[in-house]
């Protein structure tokens, strides 16, 4: 029990107290009496963030606050304040920043109530800033053990708080949501939301709907069935829980929903687990009442490891919609049916009122991972539009002008015709989880576009998932990066970011502007007629919102993942950032991350205003790191099988090919490698686990995992010929 609760003083025992009509009541009852005074009585929330649900659903009308993670309860990442606007943002200046205690990706979108500014870290820590002059108030951390890194795709990342009537509340990476004293950051209550042992993991933000706190959680290639679960604000009781996939056949259906889902998936598909999991967008409209969320990737991605042809395995990569006091069912729509290509439709959804057809409609807008926006009817989910934002898709040919339903691609079924594909968008997406934003006032939405690839081929018939890390059902070993100097050089130049002004209505792009390569933060849209978005690269910057034109940037030294906010105490507008490279880029392919330039991590929050003189510390130098590793003295037929392991397991952390991307080692340089031993005690045994480095001797024999070494040893000495003929 936290501190802040008092069963047995004050209000809930006072209450007891009346009912109590004898003595010989009291005693004969007392262990019942206690149980329901523990059960009715919460630990008490703080007396600050005193956020209710009109104060969430009025979104601060001022923009004085961020009360939830999209700003307002529709998501728009828009805000009305305007002292920092094109006129004036040259004068726009770092006012306070804090060095954080992690140096992995950050993610998180601080939250902002009466002047205290909430945000997250990597590894779901919380603290607690006075937001005008950068003083910590409190931190706290879960302690979420460091092994659990391996149940992740994408780093140990977080992308926020929710707050309300005093408290904050965090999901954790080892599967817990926590409330903490908003006053202090003292534990009210930790709950362990995913089922134990399971190897999903908490990377989203929690979002708070009529007393209720809503999370889900991340997972889908790690076998699991994904979810959106409900929990009472003030006790942690979990109210519901709603399915995303069908479960054991052999137990009631949870719902009416899936036992339609069911009829799409293949009988034993539910043994491998069938992902679908809600691990980013939830979005409550108070105009429709209706809850969208959006969910993840089926599983295993290769159809075969699902029961052979399951069609569209409903209710993965969908928006869901339902009754936001019930938590039942209301419509879905799925943007990609049968999907074996990684599309997550858990990106950012907006719900806003556009003109269709010159009539004012509520609608909701989402930009996928699968390349297409799409406009749907918020109250119904029909489809009203759908246009490709991605320049390149090569999955589907387009989408069906009356549902909305792609058109496949033969070719894009790998599985089926058993040749490697290549997928425009890749398993990375048009847009990932980077949220986008709408300016009401230029009618665009502002969305952080990736163009970047990736091949698929479906591992042979009769795959089974094991059981650590990454269990997919593809193999990819051999269409790794090669080292040829002429392809990697395409490769990058093909795979770009962009900040794209979507105009919904028209269906195409209005401007955009180029970056050096993909995965740059989310954006921002303000009423000072200004876009923010950081770059890979490092660089903090805002745009005009109607054209485009680049007005101001910051040098951060570290690439930039998340999204800007802006809020305002005494009447000065401040705007804040998370800096620190890291996330679902760094684990892809090593020369794609490099692209934009320094993707070295260095975690800082930080706040800018009109004026603000505050400097950063110089950088370290970019230290260059020459390959030195030992000869190649193995067998072409041991490297080329350890390639395999390797492409299933270890690129998800160490990149493709062996190339990593900033955060973890990059093994082409690990003294490790000369050193046989010591590779099978970090590899088998696990000698570095509690720094995130698992033992893999449940999934691989020790003759598997010397033959990875041998790849790797191959690995470095091709590259280092390359660096020695300059390439
Ligand atoms: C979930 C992420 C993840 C996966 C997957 C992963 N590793 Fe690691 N690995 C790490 C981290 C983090 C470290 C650094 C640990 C430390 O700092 O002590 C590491 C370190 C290592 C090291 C030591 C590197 C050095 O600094 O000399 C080796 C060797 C290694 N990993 C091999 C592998 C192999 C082989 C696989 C696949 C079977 C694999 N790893 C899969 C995260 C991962």
């Amino acid at each position: 029990m936290g501190d802040g609760c008092a069963p047995f003083k004050g209000r809930c025992f006072e209450g007891l107290e009346l009912t109590m009509k004898s003595r010989s009541f009291i005693i004969g009852s007392a262990v019942a009496l206690v149980a329901a005074a523990l059960a009715g009585c919460a630990p008490k929330g703080g007396k600050t963030a005193k956020v209710d649900d009109a104060r969430l659903v009025a979104g601060s009308p001022d923009g004085a606050d961020w009360l939830s993670y999209g700003r307002t309860m529709d998501e728009q990442r828009f805000s009305p304040l305007t002292q920092v606007n094109d006129q004036t943002v040259g004068q726009l200046g770092l006012e306070w920043f804090s060095d954080l205690d992690t140096a992995r990706g950050q993610e998180a979108t601080p939250i902002v109530v009466d002047g205290v500014l909430y945000t997250t870290t990597a590894w779901s820590m919380v603290k607690a800033y006075d937001a005008a002059t950068g003083k910590k108030l409190w931190e706290y951390d879960p302690k979420v053990p460091r092994a659990k890194l391996v149940d992740v795709c994408c780093d140990a990342v977080n992308r926020g708080v929710a707050v309300y009537k005093g408290r904050v509340y965090v999901g954790t990476l080892d599967g817990r949501l926590v409330a903490l004293n908003a006053d202090n950051g003292k534990v009210l209550w930790d709950k362990l939301t995913i089922p134990k042992g399971s190897h999903m993991a908490i990377t989203g933000a929690p979002r708070i709907v009529k007393g209720k706190v809503l999370i889900g959680s991340a997972g889908a290639e790690y076998i699991v069935r994904g979810y959106l679960a409900a929990y009472d604000a003030e006790t942690g009781k979990e109210a519901w829980r709603f399915y995303t996939v069908p479960g054991d056949p052999s137990k009631p259906f949870e719902g009416k929903h899936l036992e339609a889902a069911a009829k799409t998936w293949a009988p034993d598909a539910w043994k491998n687990g069938g992902g679908g999991t809600v691990w980013d967008s939830i979005t409550y409209d108070p105009k429709t009442n209706l809850i969208y969320f959006g969910t993840a990737n089926a599983e295993p991605w290769n159809p075969n490891a699902r029961g052979g042809k399951g069609g569209d395995s409903l209710y993965t990569a969908s928006i869901v919609a339902i009754n936001a006091d019930t938590g039942e069912y209301v419509w879905h729509f799925q943007q990609t049916p049968e999907d074996r290509w990684d599309y997550d439709s858990t990106q950012q959804i907006i719900a806003a009122d556009l003109p269709i057809n010159g009539k004012p409609t509520r609608v909701i807008m989402h930009a996928p991972k699968n390349g297409f926006f799409y406009i749907l009817d918020a109250k119904t989910g029909k489809f009203l539009s759908g246009k490709p934002f991605a320049k390149l898709i090569t999955w589907a040919s387009g989408l069906d002008p009356v549902t909305g339903k792609p058109n496949i691609l033969p070719e894009a079924r790998y599985e089926q015709t058993g040749k490697p594909f290549m997928g425009w968008p890749g398993a990375l997406g048009a847009h990932s989880w980077q949220p986008m934003s709408y300016s009401p006032k230029t009618g665009l939405v502002y969305i952080p576009a990736n163009e970047v690839s990736q091949p698929y081929n479906a591992a042979p018939k009769g795959w089974k998932p094991g059981k650590v890390g990454f269990q997919i059902g593809l193999e990819t070993s051999k269409l790794a990066m090669p080292a040829d100097p002429n392809i990697r050089a395409a490769a990058a130049a093909a795979t770009t970011g962009s900040l794209l002004a979507w105009d919904p209505i028209a269906g195409k792009a209005r401007w955009r502007v180029e970056h050096t390569g993909p995965s740059n933060g989310g954006t921002l849209a303000t009423a000072g007629n200004l876009v923010f978005q950081g770059t890979a690269g490092g660089e903090f910057r805002a745009y005009t919102a109607d054209t485009g034109k680049q007005l101001w940037s910051f040098a951060a030294q570290s690439g930039i993942i998340a999204a800007p906010m802006t809020y305002s105490v005494k009447g000065v507008q401040y705007v804040a950032i998370m800096v620190g490279w890291g996330g679902v880029y760094d684990v892809a392919p090593g020369i794609l991350a490099a692209k934009s330039g320094s993707v070295r991590n260095i975690s800082r929050l930080m706040v800018f205003k009109l004026g603000g003189k505050a400097k950063l510390p110089a950088p370290p130098a970019d230290a260059k790191r020459v390959l030195d590793p030992p000869p190649f003295t193995g067998t072409a037929a041991q490297a080329d099988a350890g390639s395999v392991p390797y492409h299933a397991s270890c690129n998800v952390c160490h990149g493709d090919a062996a190339i990593a991307g900033g955060l973890n080692p990059d093994l082409r340089h690990s003294a490790a490698l000369g050193n046989p031993k010591l590779w099978q005690q970090i590899v088998h045994d696990g000698l570095l686990s509690q720094n995130g480095m698992v033992a893999w001797k449940d999934q691989y024999t020790p003759e598997q995992i010397e033959n990875i070494r041998q790849y790797v040893i191959r690995r470095a000495n091709e590259d280092k010929a390359l660096e020695a003929k300059g390439k």
